[in-house]
């Protein structure tokens, strides 16, 4: 799921921490302009923090990262604020505030999919800002949760301004979540975006600013509303084929839903192709397509069909899969002019394939070495531990 940045002189949009690459001595870089891959923290430092929050945001920050990225959905009185879902029983204490218990939904559909829950287009900001973000993911810190707060964008914009000092420029990388079943709510988030970013003064090529989605007809229309930023079109798949070290491709997440409300038959696995990706430079800059799209991973099976455990923890998972020769994405990425920004790296073990024994840094460095653009990671500090390696081997 993400113009030439050579060609463009974009390297303005996270100046001091994409220069000096490219010269000095070392080897020539491969990413599209030469410069260091961009560390973007995902969800600000979300392995820490609970995600999305200024807390988060800032730490992120004081980690190093060179950008920091929000999920955009909206209130019920439109205002942009930053989670990943509308659903709000997934990353806030929604469900222990009994004044909202008469708000949960049953079978609410999402892009398809039926949740249950209670959703922030029945919530004022005022509302939601009385709710405390929770850690979504059992296995990071949860002595934080609910101490901190769901930001607006315009929140996160004057921070990442307030932190862009000493030469130090933080982009900001929002996504639009859910676009059309925003627009169905009679919540559109395009042209509040694009109203925020004007406002903000980075309304242009140059602005430290990447605006994402996996619907493309969100990105077109901004496009054709005057926005200026970089562009980035997502690329999922469903889950990881280990059988044939594919990727399958199951609803939600077979084709991005404007396409599936369209009739369109084509799955995300199209964009990846040459054309596919020539129609994504009509409109973006860059794709951020999801990593196995660039290192594959495989399974070995025994005479019966059966996976192998290999690293022998009696489970069969991502952690007995085997990397396999990379594609040629980046390379036919770079070719028409896009820049490639995969996602999303993460520390824990059960994240990483076999290869990687358990290092997260042996898989970022083997993505650097392959020549992608930037990285989104919910660990901002190992991916830039992993950068400086990379580039120290790179003679830098
Ligand atoms: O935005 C990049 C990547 O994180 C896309 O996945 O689901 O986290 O928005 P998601
Ligand atoms: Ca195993």
């Amino acid at each position: 799921m993400r113009i030439s940045l050579k060609a463009t002189g974009l390297v303005l949009a996270c100046a001091a921490a994409l220069a000096g690459c490219g010269g000095g001595g070392g080897k020539p870089l491969l990413t599209l302009d030469g410069a260091k891959p961009l560390v973007i923290a995902h969800r600000g430092a979300s392995g820490y923090l609970p995600e999305e929050t200024l807390e988060a945001y800032a730490k992120a920050i004081d980690l190093g990262a060179d950008c920091i990225e929000p999920d955009l959905i909206s209130t019920k009185d439109g205002v942009l604020i930053a989670r990943h879902d509308p659903n709000l029983a997934y990353s806030t204490d929604v469900a222990s505030h009994p004044e909202f218990a008469n708000r949960k939904r049953v079978d609410w559909n999402v892009d398809g999919e039926l949740q249950t829950g209670w959703f922030a287009h029945d919530f004022t900001l005022a509302e939601i800002k009385t709710l405390g973000a929770i850690a979504t993911d059992v296995e990071r810190p949860q002595q934080y949760n609910g101490q901190f707060k769901v930001v607006t964008f315009q929140e996160i914009i004057d921070l990442a301004k307030s932190r862009s000092v000493g030469g130090r420029v933080i982009s900001v990388y929002p996504e639009t979540k859910n676009p059309t079943y925003h627009r169905q709510l009679g919540l559109p988030l395009e042209d509040k975006l694009i109203a925020q970013l004007t406002a903000a003064g980075w309304n242009r090529k140059d602005a430290p600013v990447f605006v994402q989605s996996f619907e493309p007809s969100s990105l077109k229309y901004m496009k054709s509303k005057g926005l200026q930023t970089k562009i980035v079109q997502l690329i999922d798949a469903d889950d990881y084929d280990f059988k044939t070290g594919g990727l399958s491709y199951a609803p939600p997440y077979d084709r991005p839903y404007d396409w599936t409300l369209a009739g369109d038959k084509r799955l995300f696995s199209d964009m990846v192709t040459p054309a596919g990706l020539a129609e994504i430079k009509t409109y973006a800059d860059g794709i951020g397509p999801w990593k196995p799209y660039i290192v594959p991973i495989k399974g070995e099976f025994d005479a019966n069909g059966k996976m192998k455990d290999l690293n022998g923890d009696g489970k069969v998972d991502l952690q007995d899969g085997r990397t396999q020769p990379p594609t040629s994405l980046i390379a036919d990425a770079h070719k028409a002019g896009l820049f490639v920004h995969p996602y999303t790296f993460r520390n824990e073990k059960r994240r990483l394939a076999f290869d990687y024994a358990g290092n997260p840094q042996a898989e970022y460095l083997q993505f650097y070495r392959l020549g992608v653009d930037g990285v989104f990671s919910d660990f901002t500090d190992t991916a830039l531990a992993a950068r400086d390696a990379y580039l120290r081997e790179m003679g830098y």
